[in-house]
């Protein structure tokens, strides 16, 4: 099986998740993917949130699989030395250290482009250059605060709230991917490498573009139909925060179902599609609301939509989410039980699709990890296991040309 980024050479000079989550998605479209990282030390991640002593943490090796490791100590001057080999050779470069931190290792955009013109950079930074912020060392929840993630998530009688998918970190991995992607391919039109920036603020913002899109509605009507305050609590002038209301025009809520006592995920999402509203009245048993004025129309619903979500409760009562989903998939509602993390780990489409796949690593023996979510119909990406510290450091040494003894000595430096 040919894969597309075979023969592509990519220097993973990343940590914690932002860019270990693009290089990884590289590594799993064939890339040579060698993550270079501090002797003795290594990616954060490896120590971080551990489950088993002195084993690398699921954090670390869910993050980067299908790598290969290289300790190197880039603050020594025979450090400095192997990483502009490896540069000089490389197709592409990805960071996402402090802002600057590169720059004080010695390796400034100039620089980089002296040692490889053809070279594809990709860095993660917070913010964007230039940002009053953009000296700040920034963290998934930090940069989903400055995206607009937080203020219009959650409650509106809540504080801010972050969201639990890593709207700052894997999504701005995944932005940069793409831009790497393109800019390979622009190197081939051109023969030229070139710097691509992506920041986090930036990536979820992108995200979170319908939020923009009601910020600028709200200043022109001066109100938002399909938020749960309109018509009874005035608006803001800011998007306020919506609950579980649905982002586009339809309205949908997250409701209750059999056991919702006791279990915290035994609900639904379900969602009122305008043109599927006669078939919709058929399936919660509510026939008489089809041709009713206070019920026909978006309109003439939304002012007692709660009252709605509430009668379709009582429907759903006697039902668990999975039996009311296979109900309302026969008459075309567009809804989706409440999976918990537990279901998500143990459904078996998931598991056959590839979304979620088993690992067998040496050390840590079978863990589950997520699969490629971008599925191909000329290959299948095989995620293997997460290299140990170092684990590929003797080959690359050598292949660079050092003697046993100077790869030992290289080993035993560490980072201060
Ligand atoms: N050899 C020598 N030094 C190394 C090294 C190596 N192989 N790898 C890292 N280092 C050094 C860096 O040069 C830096 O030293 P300096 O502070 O003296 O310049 C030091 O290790 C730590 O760097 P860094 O990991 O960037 O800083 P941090 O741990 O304090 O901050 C972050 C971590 C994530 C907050 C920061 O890197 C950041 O803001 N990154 C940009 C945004 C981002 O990606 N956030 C994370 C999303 S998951």
């Amino acid at each position: 099986m040919v894969l597309p980024l075979e023969g592509v050479k990519v220097i993973d000079f990343t940590g914690v998740q932002a860019g270990p989550a693009c290089t990884q998605l590289l590594a799993w479209f064939g890339a040579d993917v060698l993550k270079v990282e501090r002797p003795g030390v290594g990616d954060v991640t490896r120590s971080q949130l551990r489950d088993v002593p002195d084993l690398d943490a699921l954090y670390f090796t869910m993050l980067n699989s299908n790598k290969r490791s290289l300790t190197l100590n880039v603050k020594t001057p025979e450090g400095k030395k192997i990483l502009e080999q490896l540069i000089r050779d490389a197709d592409v470069l990805v960071e996402n250290f402090a802002p600057g931190a590169l720059d004080r290792m010695g390796f400034t955009w100039e620089h980089i482009q002296e040692l490889n013109p053809r070279l594809v950079f990709g860095s993660v930074k917070g913010f964007s250059e230039g940002s009053p912020y953009a000296d700040l060392k920034v963290y998934e929840n930090v940069a989903q605060c400055a995206g607009g993630a937080a203020s219009t998530t959650g409650f509106w009688d809540g504080p801010p709230t972050v969201s639990a998918a890593a709207l700052g970190d894997s999504n701005t991995g995944m932005h940069l991917a793409i831009g790497i992607l393109a800019a390979l391919l622009h190197r081939e039109k051109t023969g030229k490498g070139q710097k691509v920036a992506v920041s986090m603020q930036d990536a979820v913002l992108n995200l979170c573009r319908v939020k923009l899109r009601d910020q600028e509605r709200l200043e022109h009507v001066g109100y938002l139909e399909e938020y749960p305050q309109y018509p009874n609590t005035p608006f803001g002038d800011a998007v306020p925060r919506g609950g579980n209301a649905g982002g586009g025009g339809q309205p949908g809520w997250v409701l209750k179902c059999k056991g919702w006592e006791t279990d915290p995920n035994a609900y639904i999402y379900f969602t009122i599609q305008e043109q599927n509203w006669p078939l919709t009245c058929e399936a919660i048993g509510h026939p008489e609301w089809k041709d009713d004025p206070a019920y026909s129309t978006a309109k003439g619903r939304q002012p007692h939509i709660f009252d709605i979500f509430a009668e379709v409760e009582k429907w759903l009562a006697d039902k668990t989410k999975f039996e009311a989903v296979e109900i309302l998939r026969k008459y075309e509602v567009p809804c989706a039980p409440v999976l918990s993390m537990k279901e998500i780990a143990y459904d078996p489409a998931l598991r056959a699709s590839g979304s979620i796949v088993e690992v067998d690593e040496e050390k840590r023996g079978k863990f589950l990890t997520v699969g490629s979510p971008i599925k191909f119909s000329s290959f299948t990406p095989k995620i293997t296991g997460a290299p140990l510290l170092g684990e590929h450091t003797g080959e690359v040494l050598a292949q660079l040309g050092y003697s046993a003894d100077a790869i030992a000595t290289l080993r035993a430096d560490k980072v201060v």
